[in-house]
């Protein structure tokens, strides 16, 4: 009698998950920009990458290295990924990222951090306020809560979003459809116009103050430069929103991604497995070396 052997499958948390670039789309004038479109080489991986709106991956260029990126796409988006990257002048896994092209394999790693409170959310207005590249999250978020299947969970959308200029906002075309739509309510700035800008120019807390939404029911996702935040906290509070009412997002250097190498600690908290998302209430509670 034949006896067949049971597989024993140990997920290893080291090894990528092998996808193909489908599409690359280069997103700002300074083409530092990049937004990778990925489709899974393998379905049953394809249907193992469960992930929540905030989760990043670890991007693998082979023989290069990887880094972690936050998931731009949706939850709601099915059998692929989208990631924004950021190239660094001086950066090793960026550039490598940079230089491939559409049909070249990268690995990734992930789900992997905290995410969003997408559950706790429903039912209220939520508030998006993000700045430079830190968008790439709050898209995904975006696109959740648009989603036919999710919008009557929850209240007001509004967004605040901000880049240096024109050429530098990401998502043209879906910054577009989102303005059009009474969905959302969407608010577009840049520091610096120019000629074929019609839109508003001022910094991201200048127009949140014009904008003042309400705090009452209310939950503010804050993501961008730590200078945007900066300016930016002291408007929420004087609109009446507290510290548990808004969450960020960190990107500090990390390693192993899953809480194992000691990296990325502040105080107890790793922020790879503890975060990256937290209320300014908890970093609040945190020691104050990050
Ligand atoms: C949770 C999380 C989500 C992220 N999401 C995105 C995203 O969606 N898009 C994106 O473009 N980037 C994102 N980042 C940042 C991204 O991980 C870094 O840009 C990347 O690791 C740089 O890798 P590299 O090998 O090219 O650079 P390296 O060769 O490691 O370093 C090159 C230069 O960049 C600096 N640098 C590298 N990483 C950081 C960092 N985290 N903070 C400050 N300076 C740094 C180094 O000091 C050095 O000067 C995220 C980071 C985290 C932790
Ligand atoms: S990156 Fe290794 S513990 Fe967070």
């Amino acid at each position: 009698m034949s006896q067949r052997k049971s597989r024993i499958i140990v997920k290893n948390p080291y090894r990528p998950i092998l996808t193909k670039i489908e599409s690359i789309t280069v997103e700002n004038e300074a083409k530092d920009l990049k937004t990778f479109r990925l489709v899974f080489c393998n379905d049953e991986e394809a249907n193992g990458f469960q992930y929540q709106c905030g989760q990043f991956g670890e991007l693998t260029v082979f023989g290069v290295g990887e880094c972690p990126i936050g998931i731009a796409s949706s939850p709601m988006d099915k059998g692929m990924l989208v990631f924004t990257v950021k190239r660094y002048p001086d950066g090793l896994v960026t550039n490598a990222l940079h230089n491939c092209c559409v049909g070249d394999r990268i690995g990734v790693r992930g789900p992997l951090g905290n995410s969003f409170p997408m559950d706790q959310m429903q039912g209220k207005n939520v508030v998006i306020i993000g700045g430079g590249f830190a968008f790439t999250t709050l898209r995904s978020t975006i696109r959740y809560i648009l989603h036919d299947a999710n919008r009557a969970k929850y209240g007001d959308l509004t967004l605040v979003y901000g880049a240096r200029s024109p050429g530098e906002l990401l998502y043209k075309d879906e910054l577009k459809e989102w303005e059009a739509s009474n969905d959302i309510q969407t608010h577009i700035t840049v520091d610096k116009g120019d000629e074929s800008w019609t839109g508003k120019v001022g910094f991201v807390p200048a127009v949140l103050e014009e904008v003042a939404p309400s705090p009452k029911d209310a939950i503010v996702l804050l993501c961008g430069p730590p200078i945007m935040l900066k300016y930016t906290l002291p408007v929420l509070t004087k609109l009446g929103f507290g510290p548990g009412e808004i969450i960020t997002s960190l990107e500090m250097r990390m390693k192993c991604g899953i809480g194992l190498c000691g990296r990325c600690n502040i105080g107890s908290k790793y922020v790879c497995r503890d975060g990256p998302v937290f209320t300014y209430e908890q970093l609040q509670a945190l020691p104050a070396e990050m």
